[in-house]
């Protein structure tokens, strides 16, 4: 659709409403994103078989509209990179008139406890790559003040709580079908920068510079500022395709080709029945 039609679907959402007047919190769709197409499991299938899903074209997303595991939703693909994420959310929030935002995906795992197969859900999201030093301190977003974008507690908790039942349910499982360890749910700091980790010295750098960082993505914390600026609420989860160092090229391409799918079905299944049921 050209971005005349998608004026008109955007209109149709709610389009731009500063005030976010008239619309009923419960009418508006959850925006679920995740960086590649592998990330998102089958959830755009399972929207389809579900709902008549329609999708937009918009500033070359495709955004597709629908209700999958009861909740209705609009699901796109950010692509990689902190401003890929950033203005796929800015179309999420202001074409789509989203409620709230959550992203799915994978990441490496830089926590002395985090291992591949792992979970992490973040309470908080920094930007690692992000420098105005000796202007501003090293990681914060100049002008506005925050290094640490928060992530909204009541949806974290939701989220964890189904990844939670999703190990208690099928940890054992699915550790036994990847060959992965029974997967542990972790929650705290995930960073995000525009490179992919790759190299002992490199995570060794981002564990000194962040000692209470979990995992390291390209997206999460530019998602985070977007939602902060706009009050809109949002959280992160991330499954552990690697750790970050020079192994890291090859696992992260098995996981995300075997691994990740079946890891975001698991989990936004759980998490939007237990949504769209409350
Ligand atoms: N996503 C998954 N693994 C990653 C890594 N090692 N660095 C950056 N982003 C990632």
């Amino acid at each position: 659709m050209s971005a005349a039609g998608a004026t008109g679907a955007a209109g149709a959402a709610g389009g731009i409403d500063p005030d976010r007047g008239g619309a009923s919190a419960s009418h508006r769709p959850l925006g679920i994103l995740a960086a590649l197409p592998q990330e998102l499991g089958d959830l755009i299938e399972a929207m389809r078989a579900e709902s008549s899903l329609r999708t937009i074209t918009h500033g070359q997303r495709d955004y597709h509209l629908g209700t999958v595991h009861g909740a209705p939703c609009v699901v796109t693909l950010a692509r990689v990179g902190k401003v890929a994420a950033a203005a796929t959310v800015s179309a999420l929030i202001h074409a789509f008139d989203v409620e709230a935002v959550v992203f799915t995906g994978v990441a490496g795992g830089v926590g002395s406890e985090v291992r591949i197969g792992d979970i992490v859900v973040a309470n908080a999201l920094l930007q690692h790559d992000l420098d105005a030093s000796p202007l501003f301190p090293r990681f914060e977003v100049p002008l506005l003040g925050v290094s640490r974008f928060a992530a909204d507690a009541a949806l974290a908790d939701q989220l964890a709580a189904a990844c939670e039942r999703f190990v208690a349910e099928a940890g054992a499982a699915s550790a036994a079908r990847f060959g992965t360890r029974e997967p542990r749910v972790h929650r705290g700091m995930i960073i995000s920068g525009d490179q992919f980790i790759a190299s002992a010295l490199g995570v060794e750098a981002l564990r000194a510079a962040l000692p209470d960082a979990l995992a390291v993505e390209m997206e999460g914390a530019a998602i985070a500022q977007v939602c902060h600026e706009y009050g809109v609420p949002c959280a992160v989860v991330r499954t552990i395709s690697d750790t970050a160092d020079d192994h890291a090229p090859e696992s992260f391409a098995s996981f995300l080709a075997e691994i990740a799918g079946a890891y975001s079905n698991a989990i936004l299944a759980r998490f939007l029945a237990a949504r769209s049921a409350g």
